[in-house]
């Protein structure tokens, strides 16, 4: 690397041009003012997943299935979240290369420790319910614990399978397009967490649903803020990218949100048996996971307001027959494609 040892200033009043891109701008434009905004809402509504009310959670008045089934939940909602930090830490460098405006920079870093606190939370709620700070080398106490372990393995083995094509798509593809990808999961977890703290009684999880809600509802005001930004000038061949980035979201996220695509995540037979007993244990015990009906509706809806928002920008939307929406068809997605998060 000759060029790091050759010298400019003395041939030169101004250093050369800089190559780009280059990590970071020198620089605090501040365009968008909604950005601006939600910023400032996620420095007060910080929170500290550690110190939320734990003393109140009485592990032993659940039973070990009830333990081992809310724990199962939390451990599938770890499988997005605890991917989530590095996943926004990866765009947060993104948003810097790119030089993108202050705003934008500030959001996506708060993003980041946002999503940090949803992992910390879910370590949290699984190391008090199992008495261990890992489910998958847990020793289980019950038949279904063991099942439910069985599921953690097959779902953790499923989401590790995208960072790969994550990395390679961060740079190939623009914010804009980015943002549609990051859409589809804020959207549907922040319906999800609204759901989870109406329906939960243990105090220190409906406490960290509320704050977890709260943050995703500004997730996705950014990613829309973004898009109203950029999408007004979406070129054609991003518009084809975003209607399989949404496709690929919606098979991705049914694991959490709805059911898993059997198609599309590489699960065992007795999967969503097993899952589907362990939901109904938990709503038992106060946890108020939803019921596959409320699922499908809640999903249902999350993508009409996504198909809503790519309207305004003639952009198509796929079909998603699973959910009775019509639309493009789109085939062949594989993990490699994804890009969404939570
Ligand atoms: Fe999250
Ligand atoms: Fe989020």
């Amino acid at each position: 690397m000759a060029s790091h040892k050759e010298r400019f200033a003395d041939k030169m009043e101004f250093p050369p041009a800089i190559e780009q891109p280059n990590v970071y701008p020198l620089s605090w434009h501040s365009n968008t003012r909604k950005l601006q905004e939600v910023w400032e809402a996620s420095q007060r509504e910080t929170w500290d997943p550690e110190k939320l009310p734990w003393d109140t959670l009485d592990v032993d008045s659940y039973s070990w299935e009830e333990r081992e089934s809310m724990a199962y939940w939390w451990t599938l909602l770890s499988v997005f979240d605890a991917s989530a930090p590095p996943v926004f830490a990866e765009a947060l460098i993104k948003t810097y290369e790119v030089h993108e405006e202050d705003p934008v920079r500030k959001c996506f870093f708060s993003v980041t420790r946002d999503e940090q606190n949803h992992e910390i939370m879910c370590g949290l709620a699984i190391t008090k319910l199992l008495g261990h700070p890992d489910p998958l080398t847990y020793e289980p106490k019950t038949d279904l614990g063991r099942r439910l372990q069985k599921n953690a393995k097959w779902l953790y083995f499923n989401g590790s399978r995208y960072w790969a094509g994550y990395k390679q798509a961060v740079p190939r593809y623009s914010l804009a397009v980015l943002f549609s990808s990051f859409l589809m999961g804020e959207i549907a977890a922040a319906t999800i967490f609204k759901q989870m703290y109406d329906n939960s009684r243990e105090a220190v999880f409906k406490e960290g649903f509320k704050h977890i809600g709260r943050d995703e509802g500004r997730h996705m005001a950014i990613c829309m803020a973004v898009m109203e930004r950029d999408y007004p000038r979406l070129a054609e061949e991003n518009k084809a990218i975003v209607t399989k980035q949404i496709r690929a979201g919606y098979l991705f996220l049914s694991a959490v949100l709805f059911e898993p695509p059997m198609d599309f995540w590489d699960l065992p037979a007795d999967f969503i048996d097993t899952q589907r007993e362990a939901e109904e244990v938990s709503r038992g015990a106060g946890f108020g996971i939803p019921t596959y009906e409320m699922k499908l509706e809640n999903w249902k809806n999350a993508m009409l307001n996504m198909k809503a928002v790519l309207d305004r920008y003639g952009i198509a939307f796929p079909a998603i027959p699973e959910v009775g929406i019509t639309g493009q068809e789109i085939s062949d997605v594989d993990m490699d494609d994804i890009i969404p998060v939570f």
